[in-house]
């Protein structure tokens, strides 16, 4: 064969597969639909790649930003929100969850939830929100968002309700959740993820035993009707019903596996990644024995009918609260030399998991790994747990005596509670006398999650934090019985996060109650419990007698109150029963800490990380955050909430620090380029958009997290 023939066969050949590549190319970056100016959905698009095509700001400018305009939202307190911003317009949630619109090139407001009065304000709920959902067809235009357990549709233009959806423009979260969620806490911290007309909704439930379903539902945007229901805790005859005790699904004390984190959806395939967090009660598994599909899951769900693709459990029979707590990334790598459309997990555990985005199958292998077993009696750790062979992770999980930092004052102190402790690598059961937790319950990643480039570079901030918490036994039904009816109620409900002495945690940030008489009055506690505020839950199922009785204990005129003594409620209440069918309870969310308050661990108390999924190989890796007042050499690093955004102009921009610092580095080599004080520190993850050919970054300041000063504000910046 003369090799002309072969060379007009190779040409177009070549010519054919490079347009097909560019085709490829252009369908990922052009998906978000809509605009590049835009940043229309939550992390910046359905891939939650946190990344923009925009350019303006560059690697040689950024350091001459300037702030353009900061936004009061009147209500102060932790924000996790990513405003969304289409056609020159910004949507964000205040502190107390509350829709507003500002113009996204002045900052001046459009509209706020106070003017959309048919809005029924009984509908309150003080958690926080990490954003909305923009939805359009035609000139149909709504703003979705939830408050309470209630899923509300308004216009954007106006922030009027869309009284043609669900109840007069809300539709309940727990349509799909069955009967047993009725007096249960459901709420929503994050946007849900449009599919078509289907808005596919996280949920935010109780840890403990009283938890409600964590089935993942979708519903539809023009009417608010449900449209489908996916069993995370399957029932009889559906796939991995029986890796659970039976009838767990009827819920009576085990409950959630829900996917509280958010989505991402390939709108071509029409498929929705959805991760997954533990079973309730996190911490002891005795009463769910058993690998507990589908929760700590990566789901692959037909975005259509919600039926199961594919699923990789991340964690099997999850005792430690690790739940995947950031969406998945939708991703093109190289592997093999082949362009693989893949999805990759992080985790709190440091780990990133990739999968082939169709079949589920992981590019880098996942070892099951030997786990130390539980002490706990009733407890059956699981043996195994998957570790993937590549990347290695971002967060350490080794640490030895020698290894407490040598900032810590007291570090005997802390080496000798280390030796007490139990701790033998990132599975460690919880024990009797204390386990150390490591990376710690928030990661790891969290809810921040990763931005992810064209090229498969991922970035990653990371904390690195030990906790150190016991499980122990509760107390009996007839122990309880033996309480007041406000303490009881305050063991039941309260302990797990404010201690079984009032004491909280503060520098974990769970405040004290001890005389708490003394700083606020009895509707200002009342009113938290009922509504909840930041990352306490709200307590629906408390009645009113109920509440009545925890204030008299907690204000300590329980004597005082009329008609209640230790015989006129004698009884448990059904919330309470389901609670004492767990026979254990942590010692509470506690971090392991120096007496000064800083981490136990040797620094860096925080990472941002580059890697390159394609090869598996770190790229760089630079500490995050710092802690001034400690007058170190090198930065300490510290933890940080809110993940990075990336643009094609080269740059990185994070905040999520205690120290109130906006960083922007490059995105090739972790080189600072530019930092600015923030009016307040800022644990969310920030936007960036053009209008009228200017573009901005923007992020929401609330403070309030790590201790931190409270903030109200979002500051947008951009060049002079
Ligand atoms: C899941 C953990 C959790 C549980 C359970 C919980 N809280 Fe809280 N609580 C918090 C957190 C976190 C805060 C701080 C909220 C903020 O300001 O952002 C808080 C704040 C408070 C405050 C405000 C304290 C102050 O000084 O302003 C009160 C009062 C309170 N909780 C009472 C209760 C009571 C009573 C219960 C039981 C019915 C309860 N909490 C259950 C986590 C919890």
């Amino acid at each position: 064969m003369s090799p002309n023939p072969m060379k007009r066969f190779l040409l177009p050949l070549i010519l054919l597969s490079a347009t097909l590549f560019m085709a490829a190319k252009l369908t990922t970056q052009l998906d978000p639909p809509g605009s590049a100016s835009d940043w229309s959905e939550y992390l910046g698009g359905p891939d939650r790649n946190h990344y923009s095509t925009l350019t303006q700001i560059d690697t040689t400018n950024v350091s001459q930003l300037k702030m353009a305009w900061e936004y009061h939202t009147l209500d102060s307190g932790q924000i996790q929100c990513n405003p969304i911003i289409k056609s020159g317009v910004l949507y964000g949630m205040t502190a107390t969850t509350q829709p507003f619109a500002v113009n996204a090139a002045t900052g001046e407001q459009l509209w706020t939830r106070k003017d959309t009065t048919t809005v029924r304000a009984s509908a309150r709920s003080g958690s926080t929100s990490r954003g909305v959902t923009y939805w359009e067809k035609g000139t149909d235009k709504r703003i979705l968002f939830t408050n309470g357990a209630w899923l509300y549709a308004i216009e954007a233009a106006t922030g009027k309700p869309v009284n043609s959806f669900g109840d007069q423009g809300r539709t309940s979260l727990k349509a799909g959740l069955g009967p047993t969620a009725k007096d249960k806490s459901v709420i929503s911290n994050t946007p849900g993820t449009v599919y078509g007309d289907l808005i596919i909704m996280p949920m935010r439930l109780s840890e403990g035993a009283d938890a409600a379903l964590g089935h993942i539902q979708a519903f539809n945007i023009q009417t608010g009707k449900l449209a489908w229901v996916f069993h995370t805790i399957p029932q009889p005859g559906e796939f991995g019903y029986d890796t659970w005790p039976k009838d767990t699904y009827k819920n009576t004390d085990v409950g959630a596996a829900n996917n509280w984190s958010g989505m991402a959806v390939d709108r071509q395939r029409g498929i929705v990644y959805v991760p997954t967090g533990s079973a309730a009660f996190d911490f002891y598994g005795g009463n769910r024995q058993g690998q507990n599909l589908f929760a700590n899951c990566l789901l692959a769900l037909d975005a259509k009918t919600g039926k199961r693709l594919w699923h990789f459990q991340l964690v099997h029979h999850d005792i430690l609260d690790r739940d995947a707590p950031a969406p998945p990334n939708l991703i093109t790598v190289t592997h093999n030399g082949k362009r693989v459309d893949a999805v990759a997990q992080v985790s709190k555990q440091g780990y990133v998991f990739l999968f082939d985005r169709v079949t589920g199958k992981p590019l880098f292998p996942i070892k099951e790994t030997p786990m130390p077993a539980s002490d706990i009696e009733g407890e059956k750790a699981w043996p195994t747990q998957p570790i993937p062979t590549k990347p290695a992770p971002y967060a350490r999980n080794i640490l030895t005596e020698v290894d407490i930092s040598p900032l810590a004052e007291n570090r005997a102190e802390l080496q000798a509670t280390l030796r007490k402790s139990r701790y033998q690598g990132a599975f460690t059961p919880l024990s009797k006398g204390g386990t150390i937790i490591y990376p710690g319950l928030d990661g790891g990643a969290e809810y921040g999650g990763a931005a992810v480039d064209p090229d498969g570079i991922m970035y990653v901030n990371s904390n690195e934090m030990a906790w150190l918490i016991s499980l122990n036994k509760k107390m009996s039904s007839d122990q309880l019985a033996q309480l007041s009816p406000g303490q009881r109620v305050y063991t039941t409900t309260c302990a797990q996060c404010h201690g079984a002495e009032r004491k909280g945690n503060p520098a974990s940030g769970f405040p004290s109650l001890v005389d708490i008489n003394k700083r606020r009055n009895r509707a200002f506690v009342n009113n938290i419990v009922s509504n909840g505020k930041g990352m306490m839950p709200a307590f629906t199922s408390l009645s009113a007698k109920q509440k009545q009785s925890l204030l008299a204990f907690l204000f300590g005129d329980e004597s005082q109150e009329p008609g209640m003594n230790h015989d006129a409620e004698p009884g448990l209440s059904k919330a309470e029963q389901a609670k004492t069918k767990v026979p254990y309870q942590i010692s509470g969310y506690s971090k392991f800490l120096d007496k000064n308050g800083y981490p136990a661990v040797p620094t860096p108390w925080g990472t941002l990380n580059a890697i390159n999924l394609n090869t598996g190989e770190y790229v760089w890796k630079t500490v995050l955050g710092n802690y001034p007042e400690l007058k170190t050499k090198e930065p300490t690093g510290s933890e940080s909430y809110g993940g990075p955004v990336i643009t094609a102009g080269g740059v990185l921009f994070i905040a999520g620090t205690k120290d109130g610092l906006f960083k922007a580095y490059s995105r090739k080599t972790g080189k600072l380029l530019w930092q600015t004080k923030l009016p307040a520190a800022a644990f969310a993850t920030p936007s960036t958009y053009e209008v009228n050919g200017k573009q901005y970054v923007v992020l929401a300041c609330g403070g309030t997290k790590l201790g931190a000063a409270k903030g109200d504000s979002y500051v947008a910046f951009a060049l002079p």
